[in-house]
């Protein structure tokens, strides 16, 4: 059992993660998935609010506000992931639209009263093997690839009165993404943070980890942040 330590705290609400189908090649959803979850449950959906899953994966985000009555759109720029989401909303009958694109796609679509995302955010050497399947985590030198575009788009993603929610790794500087989000007009904070031990893919980057100064050598941990955007009423 997965424990948060809720900055501002709710109740964790039972994750429906174990029942979202997931196909080899789309990102499983994980402690990343599940403490941003958590963190939506704080978000003031109702029937017919407007929430933009952007990074959908799975789906398994978009999936959890529709459960709760809002009317979806999930973004993602895999065709397998965009497949995957669709194939989880039909088989619960749920209002998710999937699109396959990225953060313009997602503004063409907006602004939204909820947008959740959970990019890639692994940083990774220049000499990291890329392709499709890693770009379900890696996101350049400083794992800011998608989040800094993330935060330059927030203000027209997300309509006035509403607010986003962004799940990162500490290793990505969770201040930088506070102060991008508060210069572009939000109020901005953590409200959530848990730490657990590297997976298989920052087992791999410890070295790069340690080279570039973000973590001690035998680094075994990583604490997971989520901060919330809440963009103020014109
Ligand atoms: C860490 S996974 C998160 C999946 C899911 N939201 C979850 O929490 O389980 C990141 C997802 O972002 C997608 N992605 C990567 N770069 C993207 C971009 N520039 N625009 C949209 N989606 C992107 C990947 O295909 C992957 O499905």
């Amino acid at each position: 059992m997965l424990e948060y330590e809720a900055v501002g705290g709710s109740d964790l609400r039972a994750p429906v993660l174990s029942r979202v189908w997931v196909p080899p090649g789309v990102y499983r959803p994980q402690e990343d998935s599940l403490l941003l979850a958590d963190a939506l449950n704080d978000a003031p959906i109702q029937a017919g609010t407007r929430v933009l899953d952007v990074c959908s994966g799975s789906g398994v985000l978009a999936l959890s506000a529709a459960e709760r009555g809002a009317v979806v759109v999930a973004v993602d720029i895999s065709r397998l992931a965009v497949l995957t989401t669709w194939v989880n909303a039909r088989i619960r009958q749920l209002p998710v639209t999937a699109c396959r694109g990225d953060l313009s796609r997602a503004k063409e679509l907006g602004p939204f009263d909820i947008v959740v995302a959970n990019p890639p955010y692994v940083p990774a050497p220049a000499s990291a093997a890329g392709g499709p399947f890693a770009q379900r985590w890696d996101a350049g030198s400083d794992g800011r690839a998608v989040l800094d575009p993330l935060c330059e788009a927030a203000w027209e993603l997300v309509r006035p009165g509403g607010c986003l929610f962004v799940v990162h790794s500490a290793f990505n500087d969770e201040a930088r993404t506070v102060a991008a989000l508060q210069a572009g007009g939000f109020d901005a904070e953590v409200v959530r943070r848990t730490t657990i031990p590297f997976g298989s893919v920052l087992r791999s980057r410890r070295g790069y980890l340690n080279t570039v100064g973000l973590c001690e050598q035998g680094c075994a941990v990583e604490e997971l942040v989520v901060i919330r955007g809440d963009k103020p009423r014109e």
